[in-house]
């Protein structure tokens, strides 16, 4: 590890000069507008989103960014200058970021490193030293930088170094986030130019897209953390609740535990991207978990990954100070069935812990210490679910010096993991299987615990043919009813989708035409 990182400092100082260190090293947590309004972002909205950062006790559990996204400027620079949109930030956006100051906060803006935002609105190609110069003028702290609207020729690393100089020319500390999509592995050469950089396209509020990003992330821990800075997994989704309803096996409660959990694991930036004004209080105990946060801000600053894998059982670890270790245990299997849970057993040697130490289990999401244990561990998770725990070696050798790619090979062939499923962990009283015999028997004593259930005929007789059908009206009134308000809900949820779906390929198209326009690049 020591070569490779000798090796890397030794790339990075030829790539030129490091950006500006940035404050204590650890992912930025905060807020970002796109997630939760796209570009339909006014000054009232962000001034309202701060005094809930704080009112919600968001900035005091460390989300202390809010960063507006694309659309805040004018369509056109004026003297050469972005200007704040008049009719959306009549205020401008100075008075913006004195408001979100006054909050105990900090504020984050969007620009572009091509000739116009994704949105199109104007990018900062060419324009980098005004444009960090307005920024730091503002009392900017955090600019997102994203890649749309580039030519090829245009060399990207070339294009995110002007502006990672213009900033620090600027003498203002910007923490500095590259939005490149993952294009070009910025993971090689970002560390050199920013402080965060983001390792895939955007995420969509999607269970399988969810696991998509995850899978891109895998085995890129070795190249971020304190120090270095940070793989941006994308925005945080958590708390928007029509996750569920747009799509069929999009997130329900459990996938945001994942989500949350993985991003924090990953020590990726935690950006809420969720409109406070409507989160509901399971989402917000979600973001505001001290122990998960806890995992995403820890002092050692290495990055979890995957260590282990075998079908739709998957164990995601990171070290802690001190020698714990972070485990997520999480169960990837989709298929709703009558058996919606999985067993997942880790093992210390895959956390480098000695086979027979004694260490202290906590189930985080479960706010429990699970007692001691040696050697290994086992939980059954349900679909979309995850095990987060604490692992934290009560005797020695401790150490922080183990790192997830340091674990066992990916396909370990471990006894509990290759157990073949028992019934009677599953199955409460199991007695064997159905045999014709056992089947009547069984059948038998059902027909008995019925007729033994069946109401004694009173002294009122039975109820009258006009009763039955009265019961029988209203029960199909209701389930009309219901049925009728499930399908509007269903079709708004469809609706919606295919709208933002509509105004996702016009906004591509706009932009292809836009590209072929400027001839093809490497923007999106
Ligand atoms: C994308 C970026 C998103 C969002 C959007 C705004 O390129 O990845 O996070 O910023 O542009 O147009």
């Amino acid at each position: 590890m020591k070569a490779l990182q000798v090796v890397l400092l030794l790339l990075l100082g030829l790539l030129g000069a490091r950006a500006l260190p940035f404050g204590d090293g650890k992912p930025a947590m905060g807020f970002n507008t796109w997630n939760a309004f796209r570009t339909d972002i006014n000054e009232k909205q962000i001034m309202k989103i701060a005094d809930l950062m704080v009112s919600l006790g968001l900035r005091d559990a460390g989300y202390t960014y809010l960063n507006l996204d694309d659309a805040w400027s004018e369509k056109q620079r004026v003297g050469g200058k972005l200007v704040a949109n008049k009719e959306r930030f009549p205020s401008g956006i100075k008075a913006l970021a004195d408001y979100v100051h006054s909050k105990g906060l900090k504020f984050g803006i969007y620009g572009d490193a091509g000739t116009m935002t994704c949105a199109l609105y104007p990018g900062s190609l060419g324009y980098e030293e005004v444009d960090a110069q307005t920024f730091a003028e503002w009392g900017v702290d955090y600019l997102k930088y994203d890649n749309c609207f580039a030519k090829r020729e245009d060399w990207v690393l070339d294009r995110y170094r002007a502006m990672g100089e213009a900033l620090n020319k600027t003498g203002r500390p910007i923490f500095y986030s590259l939005c490149n999509w993952g294009v070009m592995e910025p993971w090689l050469w970002a560390p050199q130019i920013g402080h965060s950089w983001r390792i895939t396209e955007d995420i969509l509020p999607t269970w399988d897209n969810v696991v998509k990003l995850l899978d891109y992330s895998v085995g890129l821990s070795r190249l971020a953390g304190k120090g270095i800075g940070h793989h941006d997994m994308d925005m945080l989704y958590v708390g928007n609740d029509h996750l569920g309803e747009y799509h069929p096996y999009g997130p329900f409660y459990q996938e945001h535990k994942m989500h949350f959990a993985l991003w924090a694991l990953m020590k990726s930036p935690l950006m809420v991207g969720h409109d406070l004004r409507r989160i509901n209080q399971s989402s917000l105990d979600l973001l505001l978990n001290k122990e998960i946060i806890a995992i995403n801000q820890d002092e050692l600053g290495v990055p979890g990954d995957l260590i282990w894998q075998q079908g739709t059982r998957r164990i995601f670890a990171a070290p802690l100070t001190g020698g714990a270790r972070a485990v997520v245990m999480a169960n990837f299997q989709t298929t709703q069935t009558q058996y919606p849970m999985s067993n997942v057993t880790v093992y210390w040697e895959q956390l480098g812990l000695r086979r027979d130490q004694a260490a202290g289990v906590r189930d985080i999401y479960g706010g429990q210490d699970l007692g001691v244990f040696r050697g290994s561990f086992s939980a059954a998770i349900a679909t979309h679910d995850v095990a987060v725990l604490r692992i934290a070696p009560l005797e020695g050798p401790t150490n922080d010096g183990w790192r997830p790619w340091h674990g066992q090979p990916l396909y370990a062939a471990q006894p509990a993991n290759l157990a073949v499923p028992q019934p009677q962990d599953w199955i409460p009283n199991y007695s064997g299987p159905r045999t014709a015999a056992s089947a009547q028997s069984q059948d038998k004593q059902q027909q008995q615990k019925a007729a033994q259930r069946q109401v004694p005929s009173t002294s009122h007789g039975p109820p009258s043919f006009a009763l039955v059908l009265a019961c029988v009206a209203a029960v199909a009134a209701l389930g009309v009813v219901g049925y009728y308000i499930v399908l509007q809900r269903r079709l708004r949820g469809w609706q919606q989708l295919e709208d933002s779906e509509a105004a996702r390929k016009a906004g591509e198209l706009a932009r292809m035409q836009q590209r072929s326009k400027d001839g093809w690049g490497n923007g999106a």
